[in-house]
């Protein structure tokens, strides 16, 4: 695991489109795990930059999307389907046919999991898969549990991660209480990825997943194992990495 410094947030989304775009540039038929929350809207504002300025085309991409609430439709403004629209597909040349992402309007979680697993098989598996990371060291929406979930699931989410996300809507109880996710496997088989967290309230837990032990209670742990991982910070994200186990950070300005 790669651990980049970046001064600030939006140094950290640049850094983070050198890779991406790097990744679309040498296959450009490439399949693109995309993630929501606020950490990777840096990123796509960057990369939509670069599709403006001739640099990238995305006209081969695929994406497949982390996770979607259960229960929330494409058009619903609080959907990961409409956030993604939102920031980054309606601004640049990738098909809409191209874009996947779980159908939080299928009820039957059955169904809608064994799609989308059949959906990521179909592609080949994901080229470079983005994330981001909850408090509680969750990634996309595999929480804290007694062992790794390996196919796309239906989750609980947990309180903390509820009480989190309230930002985006007006009130608590408008927050679904289920999602669906990626697992584990697709997340580990993609060839490369490309992790994000800045401010200080990351910072915890970005030294925990990066140098605790591998433990399914802190879901993204599991990226220790993982042969190609970047993860891209800013300061306040590093804090406690520069001050336990500066070492490991990479590019910081001496
Ligand atoms: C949500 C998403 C995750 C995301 C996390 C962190 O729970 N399901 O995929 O990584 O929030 O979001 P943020 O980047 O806003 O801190």
């Amino acid at each position: 695991m790669k651990i980049v410094y970046s001064k600030d947030y939006d140094t950290m989304a640049r850094k983070a489109a050198n890779l991406v775009g790097a990744q679309i540039l040498m296959k450009p038929n490439c399949v693109l795990g995309l993630a929501t929350g606020s950490s990777p809207i840096g990123l796509y504002k960057e990369l939509i930059r670069r599709y403006e300025a001739g640099e990238l085309d995305f006209s081969a991409c695929h994406s497949v999307n982390l996770d979607e609430y259960v229960g929330l439709a494409k058009q619903d403004p609080h959907s990961y389907a409409y956030f993604m629209n939102d920031n980054l597909f309606s601004h640049i040349n990738i098909p809409k046919e191209n874009t996947n992402i779980p159908d939080g309007t299928n009820l039957d979680a059955e169904d809608e999991c064994a799609r989308y697993e059949k959906v990521m098989a179909d592609l080949g598996g994901i080229d470079l898969q983005v994330l981001g990371i909850g408090h509680n060291g969750h990634v996309g929406f595999n929480e804290p549990e007694d062992c790794f979930q390996k196919a796309t699931h239906c989750v609980d989410l947990k309180e903390s991660t509820i009480a989190a996300n309230t930002r985006f809507f007006d009130k608590k109880e408008d927050v679904p209480r289920k999602a669906y996710t990626m697992g584990i496997m697709s997340i580990m088989n993609a060839r490369k990825i490309v992790l994000l967290a800045s401010g200080e309230s990351k910072a915890d837990i970005i030294y925990r997943m990066a140098t605790g032990p591998i433990t399914p209670q802190i879901p993204a742990s599991v990226l220790q194992l993982h042969q190609d991982v970047t993860v891209f910070c800013d300061e306040p994200a590093l804090s406690v990495m520069l001050e336990k186990a500066p070492e490991l950070v990479n590019g910081r300005p001496q």
